[in-house]
């Protein structure tokens, strides 16, 4: 759907629940025309929370006192094993931006997984880096890379990091990995302090304009240690609205239900498929690092082992009728008529 055929002003502050509700039927019958009833899951591993990075907002930024982990090679391959055993063929390699994963480092894990798990995609979600490293990483083997842009207004950027990172390198990291045959995902959080129905607009346009494989939003939520910890946590409400919105502008979008809607909410993650979400991304971190990997206050890191983890998300898919299939989940280029 075009951007311009969205009343967006109304979509986002309507108190009409009917709108509402209607808005989240359209965009759930969208993505059930494209991809089915049926849910991809991607399995996460946190490999590092040692981050250079001072952004305001994260549990994890540089001046955070907390204690800080990196996995080793053996403990990601061993994530990865035990993913593979319960049936997700795509990992996500997810971390701070952590000098110590050198692209030779990197290149050496990603060329590994690949080897041993012929059948899967890698998915990289490490920030910044140059697109000769981009390069580098894709040619070892990594299929895709999640970026989120955070936020597409440029002053907004600046306000929710410190001056040294730079809104522009940001978003040329993106154009860089499309440019490199990535598949591509880009997002923000709902809710970050000094965000308006301005800045979110923005952020609609730039992800209609871009067309990323794929899109993560989730609420805000304050993290203790960090400038905005007192802060008030997104809505709810205005995520799922935001989720439907971009199915309706993208129909073959993936498109998650997100761990901080799980976190804020018991049934986040149901309602974000029923808003049109299509991936869950349940995590595979060893037991004892989850914890460490803190990026917002009371981020769901279950006591439970994966295995019980995914179990209970495919009992919970299987009670609204949907399937999580052992698949990689691409994104599937839209071939409606209409
Ligand atoms: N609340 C919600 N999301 C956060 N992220 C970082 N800090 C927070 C927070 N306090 C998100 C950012 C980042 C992704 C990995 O997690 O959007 O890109």
């Amino acid at each position: 759907m075009n951007i311009s055929s969205l009343d967006i002003d109304y979509l986002l502050t309507t108190s009409d629940p009917t709108a509402v509700d209607n808005l989240f039927a359209e965009a759930a019958a969208l993505r059930n025309r494209v991809y089915g009833r049926t849910i991809f899951l991607r399995g996460l591993i946190e490999i590092s929370n040692h981050c250079r990075n001072n952004c305001l907002y994260c549990g994890i930024r540089r001046d955070v006192k907390t204690q800080r982990y990196r996995l080793s090679k053996e403990q990601i391959l061993d994530c990865c094993q035990t993913g593979h055993n319960l049936g997700f063929r795509t990992f996500v390699l997810q971390g701070g931006e952590d000098a110590w994963f050198t692209d030779e480092v990197l290149c050496d894990i990603v060329a590994d997984i690949k080897h041993r798990f012929p059948d899967c995609a890698v998915t990289l979600s490490l920030g910044e880096r140059g697109r000769d490293s981009f390069r580098r990483l894709r040619e070892a083997g990594a299929d895709r890379y999640l970026l989120r842009h955070e936020t597409a207004d440029a002053s907004h950027y600046a306000l929710l990091h410190p001056a040294e990172m730079s809104f522009e390198h940001r978003m040329q990291c993106l154009y860089d990995l499309r440019d490199l045959g990535y598949q591509v995902g880009t997002g923000f959080m709902v809710g970050s302090p000094f965000q308006t129905l301005d800045t979110l607009k923005k952020d609609l346009a730039f992800i209609a304009e871009f067309h990323p494989d794929m899109v993560g939003i989730g609420p805000f939520i304050p993290a203790d240690g960090t400038p905005f910890a007192n802060r008030p946590a997104g809505s709810i409400d205005l995520t799922l609205r935001l989720l439907a919105i971009l199915r309706l502008l993208l129909p073959d979008v993936l498109l998650p239900a997100t761990t901080a809607l799980g976190t804020l909410h018991p049934s986040g993650r149901e309602r974000a498929i029923a808003a049109g979400a299509n991936v869950i991304m349940p995590n595979l971190s060893p037991q004892d690092t989850r914890a460490l990997y803190s990026i917002y206050n009371n981020k769901l890191s279950t006591l439970s082992e994966a295995a019980e983890t995914v179990a209970d998300i495919r009992a919970r898919l299987l009670a609204i009728g949907f399937d999580a299939p052992i698949d990689r989940g691409d994104h599937k280029k839209m071939k409606l008529e209409n």
